[in-house]
């Protein structure tokens, strides 16, 4: 396995049809060309994802994806021209040039335009799209730095494109065109506050009942080894534990007697966009420790907090 930032050899393996992590601002993506079966296949087998669980694919404009024949609703386009590049995945109907592999067999795609110099560079010299799920093995917290695709899964693909940090550090957001009105499939690096300004009005957020899912967020999105409980008053809740056994992820303020290297503080100055870049490394981090429990704070319910909130809860479910 290779590390290095060689966008022409990156390209390269690519058309080989081998797999590339690459980076963006949300996480680090596992790619492969988008329109080979078995390119895509290799995916799932690395990552060792259902496949009922379909891939999103990303390209270097709105554009590109017109030309693939893919139709897009007017909001989505709308949504396109403020967010693109950026944390924002929509999802229209597919064509015949997306296999069933990419979608699962919904017929419908997801698409984005990530917003990360090294991958729009090496996305332009392409000719095909990247289907590219989050560089983890299923199961594991999505990665947001090179090292840590190169820890999970470094053994598996041929090369890391290193782009650093990302600076999001939370999966994009996902909204669904597929029906009459927008629907969020998953709150993700996109405020919906920013998408709903944009459309002028409120957007509904799918929920178990809903016909049209994101399938991959009816599975347990990352399960710690430590158990991992939500709290509203981490000062009240800590009090219930032996002071060196419990770990600590909080939003702005340390607790007094807990041990400092068992406590990661996502933002000192309350912000969120902040403490959502630092949450992945964090709960990767924390669970290396040797506790006896894990608390995690709940954040506010407002732009990036949805998105926090619902990735704790994820982790906190056994
Ligand atoms: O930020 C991101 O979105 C990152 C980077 C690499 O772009 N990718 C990512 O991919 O998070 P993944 O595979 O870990 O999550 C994609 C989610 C899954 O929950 C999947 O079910 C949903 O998108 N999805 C993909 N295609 C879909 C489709 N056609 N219809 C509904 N949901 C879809
Ligand atoms: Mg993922």
């Amino acid at each position: 396995m290779l590390t290095g930032t060689d966008i022409a050899f990156a390209a390269e393996l690519l058309t080989d049809n081998k797999l590339v992590a690459i980076p963006t601002e949300t996480v680090y993506g596992l790619a492969a060309n988008a329109f080979n079966t078995s390119a895509v296949l290799n995916i799932y087998k690395t990552k060792n994802r259902p496949q009922f669980n379909p891939l999103i694919i990303h390209s270097n404009s709105l554009l590109r994806f017109e030309n693939w024949g893919l139709t897009i609703p007017a909001e989505a386009k709308k949504l396109s021209t403020h967010f693109w590049p950026g944390p924002l995945t929509l999802v229209v109907k597919a064509n015949e040039h997306i296999p069933d592999v990419v979608t699962a067999g919904t017929g419908a795609v997801a698409i984005r335009v990530p917003n990360h110099p090294l991958t729009l560079q090496l996305l332009a010299l392409l000719d095909f799209p990247l289907a590219a799920p989050s560089a983890n093995p299923s199961g594991f917290v999505s990665p947001t730095s090179a090292l840590h695709v190169a820890k999970n899964l470094g053994n598996k693909i041929d090369y890391i494109l290193d782009g650093g940090n990302c600076t999001v550090g939370l999966e994009s957001t996902i909204v669904s065109f597929l029906e009459e009105e927008p629907m969020v499939l998953r709150f993700g690096g996109l405020a919906i506050e920013e998408i709903e300004a944009v459309l002028g009005k409120k957007v509904a957020v799918a929920n178990k009942d809903n016909k049209i899912v994101a399938p991959g967020m009816l599975t347990k999105h990352y399960a710690p080894n430590h158990k991992l409980v939500v709290v509203d008053d981490l000062q009240q809740a800590y009090l219930g534990y032996h002071k060196n056994r419990v770990g600590i992820i909080s939003f702005s303020s340390f607790i007094g007697d807990v041990p400092v290297e068992h406590q990661f503080i996502l933002s000192e100055n309350n912000n969120l966009e902040e403490a959502a870049s630092n949450l992945f490394a964090a709960m990767q981090q924390i669970d290396e420790l040797d506790l006896d429990i894990i608390l995690a704070e709940r954040f506010p319910n407002k732009g990036l907090g949805f998105a926090i909130n619902d990735r704790l809860k994820r982790a906190s479910i056994e």
